[in-house]
């Protein structure tokens, strides 16, 4: 039987029915495995269930010479270096579109909350502050009717933008290439410096690689409005952190809605001294129904290329092509 490791805790009848099918090796961790604890895991396996805590690179790959396949249960995978597993022979794989809705109500979640100060407001009544209703209190930033700038126009970027409709907003958005006009459906492509300008608030929902790190720093906050709400969905590393606490604490932007963040889980700790901040611990496509399609994705990639069959959500064919040959 092939053994196949899988590196947290998932859904007990999803390990059930992998256990009827491999010998697994054990599941137990309920965290990000380090490199040592990984490779020890992998060592002797066919494949891998992995999340997009763990890195996979040459050295890991050099360690675990049985592996066919690596496959993250995650659309981002900027913790696999594609090349290597190319060069290993590893097919890689994720979970695309299966999480698209629940991360588009996310972000909505994360931009309605730090537009209408709601966790602030939640702090503020917890802790016995409400003596009297007053008219000034904490007021928010309107959304209805205002421009919405996505940064980053896949399928999660139009599925907020099409949220965006249901509340009036006009939709600006920055795409490395812009889309058809069925896919644009009315939003308007920009630079991604005129939809910082011209936002009354950003998501940012582009992939992490070199040409992402620190997309938005001091330079690009300062376009943004003052009473702008910034929204990062997308992976901690996109946004300078630093920049964004100075921005934030300096009022030089209203608020954000973080659900990713540099080094995470260990934030920035200034972060938590910001009430004009909302975190979330990276849980964007975290609902039930879209966690066990994820992970019923990510089995069925699995299963695929054990079995020798191209798996949908292959991340780098060229090693399918050196398998077939
Ligand atoms: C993803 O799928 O990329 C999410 O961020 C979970 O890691």
């Amino acid at each position: 039987m092939k053994r196949v490791a899988v590196t947290q805790r998932i859904f007990p009848e999803l390990i059930e029915e992998l256990a009827r099918r491999y010998t697994l090796v054990d599941n137990q961790a309920d965290h990000g495995l380090g490199a040592a604890e990984l490779a020890a895991r992998l060592r002797d396996c066919d494949a891998a269930l992995i999340t997009a805590g763990e890195q996979v690179d040459d050295a890991l790959l050099a360690a675990c010479p049985r592996l066919q396949v690596v496959s993250n249960i995650a659309v981002g995978y900027n913790n696999l270096d594609l090349a290597a597993c190319t060069r290993h022979g590893v097919a890689a794989t994720n979970t695309p579109d299966v999480l698209n809705e629940a991360t588009a109500d996310h972000a909505w979640a994360l931009l309605l909350a730090a537009a209408r100060r709601v966790t602030e407001s939640d702090r503020f009544v917890r802790a016995g502050r409400w003596q009297r209703w007053e008219f000034e209190m904490l007021m928010g930033a309107e959304l209805h009717g205002s421009t919405l700038g996505i940064v980053g126009m896949g399928r999660i970027g139009r599925a907020i933008a099409r949220r965006a409709r249901g509340f009036g907003m006009r939709v600006v958005y920055h795409n490395r290439s812009r889309l058809p006009a069925v896919q644009e459906d009315g939003a308007i492509w920009m630079a991604t410096e005129e939809v910082l300008r011209s936002a009354d608030h950003v998501v940012l929902v582009v992939p992490y690689t070199q040409a992402t790190h620190h997309l938005i720093g001091a330079a690009q906050l300062a376009l943004l409005k003052p009473t702008a709400v910034l929204v990062n969905i997308a992976r901690g590393g996109v946004v300078d952190d630093a920049a964004l606490i100075e921005a934030l604490q300096q009022g030089r932007l209203a608020a954000a809605g973080l659900d990713v963040f540099e080094n995470e889980p260990r934030l920035d700790p200034r972060f938590l001294t910001l009430d004009n901040v909302v975190l979330t611990p990276h849980i964007a496509s975290s609902t039930r129904a879209t966690r066990r399609a994820m992970a019923r994705l990510a089995i069925d990639n699995l299963a695929d290329v054990l079995a020798g069959k191209r798996p949908s959500a292959l991340l780098n064919p060229d090693v399918w092509d050196c398998r077939r040959r």
